[in-house]
């Protein structure tokens, strides 16, 4: 048996009623805008808010700062070839970073992107280069209640279905993005994998995996898919991220760091290309935007991550948070992801009209009543696409326990008490562009 124990404690606390009534007006109705000292149990992503490791903390005070040729770039070169299985390591300051570089070497105008679901930064980095992101889930991904394993996966038929209509030539780039985060954390299966590389073979386009959540996929595979049910974690991430021609990852999730992230290929020309458009917009290819200490914290997250151990605790514990919810009367999307629960906020709040941000409210609700913070990915984040109205819970990885779910899991069921009471949200004022909006948009409640 293994478990963990806590080295270091952040203390926090839940600022009075009146206080968060007003913090909420003042940070325009956008979670976003919030300081977190105001805020008691933060959700708002599992990305980068996790606990480290003593292992990972003690690779961070011998991280190596040289410019050029840092050993800690051995260090995750050696790491992502065990872990993922590639040769070649481009990195950068975060995902986001990596998608940059990654999206900016194969995409042109014009072009058209198919993915089981772009998440925003995704979406937005497809779309900066001319091209246009194209979601193919599978149809019962958008069915909150639906209980089937593999909720993440690609459709095959929708991706063949957009390549007749556009033609093979304007899809250079398959992506499948596995955990699928954009709906609400459900995994991806190896077999759903290797279909896609056919398919990517197929237009001869080249195959992304976004890898973000791979270790969190692998451990869903062992319990789901039942060729893989006496595999090792280890041995089915390697299998999966096998299949792809490069994965584009975000060290801030199954990295288990704060921040960074990288490209990982097994292709020399573009490793070469990407090399050259990390050092215009991240940084020398040893270290590409992440301090030396980063780069070997990330080099030990990433063999952590795949240990059973871990990622078992993880998933199970998001599972566990899942039923705490249910219970109080949630409508939880089912099953619960492996990041996050996403709560169905159209089903919560049901008296809402879709115009009017029925998440964003109730993210807002959770907030006023609890101090808790959670992420509206409906259609407040996701204008002009169809898909139910969600709120994510998303769970930092290694930082909160049983009484902080708890907590979250009272918050809901008093603002369910109270939903009639509940008003709606229009925006106030938006950025430019549409796809990361709900970032700095603001709001203010509909009616008197
Ligand atoms: N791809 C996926 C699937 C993601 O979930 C994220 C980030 C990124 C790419 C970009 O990575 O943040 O390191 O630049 N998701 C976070 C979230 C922000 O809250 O889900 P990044």
């Amino acid at each position: 048996m293994v478990g963990y124990k806590t080295k270091m404690v952040e203390r926090i606390s839940l600022p009075a009623r009146e206080q968060r009534e007003r913090n909420l007006e003042e940070a325009g109705y956008n979670v976003f805008n919030l300081s977190s000292d105001d805020v008691f149990v933060d959700l708002l992503t599992d990305s980068g808010t996790g606990a480290m490791s003593d292992r990972q903390w003690a690779a961070l005070m011998s991280g190596d700062e040289a410019y050029a040729g840092a050993r800690s770039f051995d260090e995750l070169e050696s790491a992502v070839a065990d872990v993922m299985g590639f040769d070649h390591v481009v990195p950068a300051h975060q995902g986001r970073g990596a998608e940059n570089v990654l999206y900016g070497t194969l995409l042109s105008e014009g072009d058209v992107v198919p993915n089981n679901t772009h998440f925003d930064t995704t979406r937005a980095h497809v779309a900066n280069q001319g091209a246009e992101p194209a979601d193919c889930p599978v149809a019962v991904a958008h069915d909150p209640s639906a209980s089937e394993p593999f909720k993440g996966n690609f459709s095959l038929e929708r991706g063949r279905e957009l390549v007749d209509e556009v033609g093979p030539d304007r899809v250079p780039v398959v992506i499948q993005t596995v955990t699928n985060n954009s709906a609400a954390g459900q995994p991806v299966s190896v077999e759903n994998t290797r279909r896609v590389r056919e398919f990517a073979d197929e237009i001869d386009a080249t195959f992304v995996i976004d890898a973000c959540r791979f270790a969190e996929n692998a451990y869903f595979v062992q319990q789901r898919e039942e060729e893989f049910a006496d595999a090792s974690i280890a041995d089915i991430a390697h299998e999966q991220l096998g299949y792809a021609d490069a994965v584009v990852m975000s060290g801030k999730k199954d990295g288990l760091v704060n921040v960074g992230g990288f490209v990982a290929t097994d292709d020399a020309d573009l490793f070469e290309q990407c090399k050259q458009r990390a050092i215009l917009y991240e940084g020398f290819p040893t270290y590409g935007g992440m301090a030396g200490r980063d780069v070997a914290a990330l080099a030990v997250g990433l063999r952590e991550a795949v240990e059973r151990e871990y990622v078992a605790d993880r998933v199970e514990g998001v599972r566990e948070f899942g039923e705490l919810l249910a219970e109080a009367g949630a409508p939880i999307y089912e099953p619960p992801g492996g990041h996050a629960v996403y709560l169905d906020a159209g089903a919560a709040l049901s008296h809402l009209p879709d115009e009017t941000f029925p998440g964003q409210a109730l993210v807002c609700e959770l907030y006023r009543e609890g101090g808790v913070r959670g992420v509206e990915l409906g259609s407040f984040a996701f204008p002009d696409t169809d898909r139910p109205e969600l709120v994510r819970l998303a769970v930092p990885r290694r930082t909160y326990h049983r009484e902080h779910f708890e907590h979250v899991a009272e918050t809901v069921e008093t603002v369910l008490e109270k939903r009639e009471d509940v008003r709606g949200l229009e925006l106030a004022s938006e950025p430019e562009m549409p796809e990361i909006r709900h970032f700095t948009a603001e709001l203010e409640p509909v009616g008197p």
